[in-house]
């Protein structure tokens, strides 16, 4: 009798807080993406997936954006508007954004061009490996988490972006005094957020609970959508000791 086949050992798939939709361009994503990704995108050595990154993956900011500046990052920028306006407003700042997928950082390269941004950088990748993979410890001056995926169910809680491991990740790449800045339109991941990063020893709530709405960011559909729904939209913003 033959020995059946040994199954196909599965690919090692971390829990990860997005899912990869059908990554399709329209016709003006397509061109833009063409048009400008050299100028602004970042390609990192790939891991299994597509979006994950690659053990031995390195960048040199410094050399890839041809100066020495606080780093200031973003993590699912989606179609740009915060990093736009943040970028105009940080001059002296390299903004460095992390979105999976494809389109809207398409959309995002066409703001870019229009508002003729050099401060800004792009990587299409997983940004909480990116955070922990692509920077040394203390060298992140700010970190924007603006309406992270909510994963609602209770069963995909752990998909969430925010939690304590990725907590500590964050905590140890900012610089003593670097700020993270938050916002969600979910009450319980924002209660979520504010209990996991009041248990991070590094972590320094710059208010008393929930922030005021910080100023510079721009209002996008995903909060317009959360408003429109009848939510409230928490910030939350920690320092790091
Ligand atoms: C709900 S949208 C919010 C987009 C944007 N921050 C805003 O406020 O309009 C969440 C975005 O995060 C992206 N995303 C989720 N997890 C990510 C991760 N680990 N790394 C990079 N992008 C991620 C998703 O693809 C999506 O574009």
């Amino acid at each position: 009798m033959m020995t059946p086949m040994p199954a196909a050992r599965p690919i090692h798939r971390d829990v990860v807080s997005y899912v990869r939709r059908s990554a399709r361009m329209n016709e003006s994503q397509l061109k833009a993406w063409q048009k400008y990704h050299h100028d602004w995108v970042i390609e990192v050595d790939a891991a299994e997936r597509e979006t994950s990154i690659a053990p031995h993956a390195h960048v040199d900011w410094t050399a890839r954006f041809g100066r020495q500046a606080p780093l200031m990052v973003e993590i699912g920028c989606g179609t740009g508007h915060a990093m736009t306006a943040l970028a105009e407003t940080h001059p002296q700042a390299n903004l460095i954004g992390f979105e999976v997928f494809t389109p809207s950082v398409a959309s995002t390269l066409s703001r870019l061009a229009r508002h003729n941004l050099s401060n800004v950088r792009l990587v299409v990748a997983d940004g909480a490996q990116g955070v922990e993979m692509l920077f040394e410890p203390a060298s992140i001056t700010e970190l924007w988490t603006f309406f992270p995926d909510p994963w609602h169910k209770a069963r995909h809680h752990k998909r969430r972006l925010v939690n304590p491991r990725f907590a500590e990740i964050v905590a140890s790449r900012l610089v003593p005094g670097g700020v993270w800045r938050l916002a969600t339109d979910w009450a319980d991941y924002a209660e979520a957020m504010l209990e996991t990063l009041d248990a991070n020893e590094l972590l320094v709530n710059s208010h008393d609970g929930w922030a005021p709405r910080f100023e510079q960011r721009p209002l996008t559909k995903y909060e317009q959508r959360g408003l429109d729904a009848g939510r409230t939209v928490f910030d939350l913003t920690y320092r790091r000791r």
